[in-house]
């Protein structure tokens, strides 16, 4: 640990703000020193919240760190005092595990985010930011947001940009683009039930060779969906989308037992299934303002969707 000499409060204890508290481990080991003091403390989790407060006798603020104005002394007048900031952003965003998830980029990394504005609102004299070790590892990045770049490049940080494969639709490339690009993605394609069914369905024809079984046995399901069948996708207006979908229903319903149709059906369930998931990439890079290019790439005869993001390098 880096110690830098400061003044300490009146009682010559240095002020502590403790952000992601969780039950206080922090805090405990910094008022173990008997040099300093946690005057606030933000923790969302209620329980952690209470044991925190069993812990150091001080209120817990449970707020989303998100929704905090550190810079409001009126709010926070023990905010005046704080020299130092102590904190562990949920690490989570960082692991391997998370990028198997249905999120790309994850909500995890924003927060850490969330501690450096606490820095530049209260400006401490010292932080200490506690995290899993391979933080640091070239793996592990941070996105930049829209608007960002400009900070970013006066304190100093190298920025790398990265290819990103976010899927592979066999067909409409370029309306996918268009429909990024417009930036009209404020619904994914599909009713997450009924993908969860059609995911169901590709892994049973990957055992069984056929979804002929899968059909019978979950008619119920479908016979609920077929007759507002239309609504449960959001075409976005396009004419090759609404055509997917309705080619699905029509071999849906016609029940045939032949090869043909299983095949058709286990084609066109993996499109749908890809689309949705590249809608849900493209309105996760809007929603968390992401910077970043998309692209189309020529492989073969196929496109390839690809993304390019901006990860941060991570000041440590
Ligand atoms: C790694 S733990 C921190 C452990 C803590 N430093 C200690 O020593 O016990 C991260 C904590 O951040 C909290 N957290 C996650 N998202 C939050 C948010 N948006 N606002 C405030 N706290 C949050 C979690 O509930 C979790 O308890």
């Amino acid at each position: 640990m880096v110690f830098i000499k400061f003044e300490g409060g009146v009682d010559g204890k240095y002020k502590v703000l403790d952000l992601f508290a969780g039950a206080g481990g922090l805090s405990l080991g910094f008022s173990q020193t008997g040099r300093f003091e946690t005057v606030m403390a933000v923790e969302i989790n209620e329980n952690a919240a209470k044991t925190y407060t069993q812990n150091h006798k001080i209120k817990v603020n449970t707020q989303d760190i998100r929704s905090i104005d550190f810079s409001d002394y009126k709010k926070f007048p023990k905010l005046r005092d704080v020299s130092v900031i102590i904190g562990g952003p949920p690490c989570q965003g960082f692991s391997n595990a998370n990028r198997q998830k249905s999120e790309l980029f994850s909500n995890n990394n924003l927060l850490v985010k969330e501690f450096i504005r606490a820095i530049k609102e209260v400006q401490p004299n010292s932080f200490v930011m506690e995290n899993v070790k391979t933080i640091s590892s070239d793996k592990h990045k941070f996105f930049v947001t829209n608007g960002e770049l400009e900070e970013i490049a006066s304190i100093g940080i190298q920025i790398k940009e990265e290819d990103l494969f976010i899927g592979n639709s066999e067909f409409l490339n370029e309306q996918l683009m268009n429909l990024y690009n417009g930036k009209k993605i404020s619904c994914s394609f599909a009713n997450t039930n009924l993908i969860a069914k059609l995911k169901s369905l590709v892994r049973y024809a990957n055992k069984h060779k056929s979804v002929k079984g899968f059909i019978d046995k979950n008619s119920s399901f479908f016979n609920r969906y077929i007759p507002n069948w239309n609504q449960h996708f959001n075409t976005y207006e396009y004419e090759e989308l609404r055509d997917l979908i309705s080619n699905f229903k029509l071999v849906l319903e016609s029940n045939t037992n032949n090869e043909d149709c299983s095949s058709t059906l286990l084609a066109q369930a993996k499109q749908i299934i890809e689309i949705h998931n590249i809608t849900l990439i493209f309105k996760e890079i809007v929603e968390k303002k992401l910077n970043v290019q998309l692209h189309l790439l020529r492989r073969i005869k196929e496109f390839l969707l690809r993304v390019i993001p901006l990860p941060l390098s991570i000041i440590y």
